[in-house]
């Protein structure tokens, strides 16, 4: 592909992705206003974007089989880890940025263990296999990762055990 033509691909998946979450949190408010087609409008079209995001990751040729997948997804949650949010919470914590500093903890504390997790993966399907996998408990306020059973209180958030969405 040629250059610009692929800088502006990358460009347009990063903001059909970005429409697509913000629609999905624009419906929830919706919801909660009691305002069930407005809802119902932003889900259908966050799914449209997801779709358009979705093509135009293909069409970048960035979707590879799931051994590949798996190691861009390793590459990907290890650089959060080690360089991005290291860096970022730094700033927020210069510029006293609390509530930043706050959502950075929540993903950063997950980023360590998807790594984790998407590298047993790794190691199965290099092997031929799938992962053994139990049941994955994921903390709805701050993004906490746990297999097997939800903790009584999420760890980095403190908030119940109901509070978590199984997979
Ligand atoms: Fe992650
Ligand atoms: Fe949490």
């Amino acid at each position: 592909m040629r250059k610009m033509t692929e800088q502006n691909l990358r460009a347009a998946f990063a903001g059909e992705s970005q429409a697509h979450m913000k629609y999905l949190a624009f419906a929830d408010k919706a919801e909660k206003e009691g305002k069930p087609n407005v809802a119902r409008l932003f889900k259908a079209i966050s799914f449209a974007e997801q779709v358009h995001a979705t093509n135009h990751f293909k069409t970048l040729g960035d979707l590879g089989d799931t051994s590949a997948n798996l190691q861009a997804a390793i590459d990907g949650e290890t650089f959060e880890v080690e360089e991005m949010y290291p860096a970022y919470d730094a700033v927020a914590k210069l510029q006293n940025e609390k509530g930043a500093q706050q959502s950075i903890h929540g993903a950063v504390e997950a980023e360590k263990i998807h790594a984790k997790m998407y590298k047993k993966a790794k190691d199965a399907v290099s092997g031929g296999k799938d992962v053994p996998l139990g049941d994955v408990f994921i903390c709805d306020v701050c993004g906490y990762t746990v297999e097997g059973e939800a903790p009584d209180t999420c760890p980095v958030c403190k908030v119940k055990k109901d509070r978590f969405k199984k997979f």
